[in-house]
């Protein structure tokens, strides 16, 4: 592996490699660092000691940036760039959002290095906005949030149209009732919008207000459609959220479904059925995943990893593609063996309640699982305890 691909594998965000993630967690401390330290840096009354350490660790933090910005070296290893020349990949990199903003990040580093000195904390501080912005990119859900919003674009903009006809209604009815009493607020439509704002979002700064028994009628009005129009927007938006999380879960499940052999030979529409009743989880080598006499919950399909079954004296070993913890579900009965993880193991578990509506479901799945615990249950009762 060249030092190239090996750089990039370390700072690729998609690599879920132990290194790769201690890189983001040590990038992600350090713009907090960097935040912290220029918000510290314009807070009057400061000593002038605290205030040079500030300075410093600000300068530190942007140019490990600046370290960090001279990685699109590495650029043309990303599977995006791959059909690009080195230096094209390296162009459309620093183009991109992601490039422009490090790029922005960095700027503070040049700053400090021409301004010396007279770089000011309020000329600093403007960094703030940029290092936040560059935390943003760190932020695993804002892809999530975009595809939210895209998703639910018709039911928001459905709900800001609603928004907008109450806001206008509401300044223009407004200015028709306050505009002689109060014609520096409600002279004119637009000079009535703010208070119309002010009172939908239910902020209600308390610096313009209706004087008019019918103006603070209308006011009363208007909160009411803000309370209803805000709980529109958090409702779309929890919806669309919720939606969106169990297609993703849905998608990871399925991938995970695919590499169990035992279902290779399920229709489509079956292991549909299945993938939404499943969940994934995780256990380190050593952990114990069943113990014997415990009363069974679920049951396990396994994605990788091994795992050993011990039955009185007897061990065995289960590994990918293998399923367990079937028998306490089909016989109503305490566990009757212990199963340790021997290495990091991910498995999908079908908890007891969806194990027995897949049996109605899919008869032939469960059939399969059947047959299997009944050769099991033969050969232990076959060993000596
Ligand atoms: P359960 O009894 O629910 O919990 C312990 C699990 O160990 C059991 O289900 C089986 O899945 C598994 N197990 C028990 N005996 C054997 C065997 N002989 N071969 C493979 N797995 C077994």
């Amino acid at each position: 592996m060249t030092l190239r691909v090996r750089i990039h594998s370390l700072l690729d965000p998609a690599s879920d490699g132990h290194a790769a993630r201690r890189i983001r967690g040590f990038e992600v401390a350090l713009i907090l660092v960097g935040i912290s330290s220029v918000s510290a840096g314009t807070v009057d009354g400061l000593s002038p000691e605290a205030r040079l350490l500030a300075a410093l660790v600000t300068g530190v933090v942007a140019a490990l940036f600046f370290a960090e910005y001279l990685a699109l070296w590495v650029a043309p290893e990303n599977p995006h760039l791959h059909h690009s020349s080195p230096a094209n990949a390296r162009m459309r990199w620093v183009l991109s959002a992601e490039g422009i903003i490090d790029l922005l990040a960095v700027l503070p580093a040049v700053a400090v290095a021409y301004g010396g000195a007279r770089l000011g904390a309020e000329s600093a501080s403007v960094f703030v906005l940029l290092w936040v912005l560059k935390l943003a990119t760190h932020a695993q859900g804002a892809g999530l949030i975009a595809r939210v919003f895209h998703n639910e674009r018709s039911a928001l903009s459905a709900a800001a149209a609603l928004f907008l006809i109450v806001l206008f209604s509401a300044a223009t009815i407004a200015h028709w009732l306050e505009a002689e009493r109060q014609p520096e607020h409600f002279g004119s439509i637009p000079a009535s919008l703010w208070w119309a704002v002010v009172t939908l979002t239910t902020t209600g700064y308390g610096d313009v207000v209706p004087l008019s028994a019918a103006g603070r009628m209308l006011g009363g009005l208007v909160m009411l459609c803000g309370i209803c129009v805000l709980a529109l927007l958090a409702g779309i938006l929890a919806n669309g959220f919720a939606a969106e999380v169990r297609r993703r879960e849905f998608v990871r499940i399925w991938e995970l479904v695919a590499r169990v052999p035992f279902f290779a030979d399920t229709g489509a529409i079956a292991i549909s059925d299945i993938v939404d009743r499943l969940r994934s989880r995780s256990y380190p080598g050593g952990a114990t995943v069943i113990r014997k006499g415990a009363a069974g919950d679920s049951m396990f399909f396994i994605v990788s990893g091994e795992v050993e079954v011990r039955v009185g004296e007897r061990t065995l070993e289960l590994r990918d593609g293998d399923f367990f913890g079937e028998m306490a579900l089909l016989d109503r009965k305490p566990r009757s063996a212990d199963v340790t993880a021997l290495s990091p193991l991910t498995v999908l578990v079908l908890n007891v309640a969806d194990f027995y509506q897949l049996a109605g479901q899919q008869p032939k799945l469960i059939a399969a699982i059947e047959a299997e615990a009944v050769r099991r249950r033969s050969t232990d009762l076959q060993a000596p305890a």
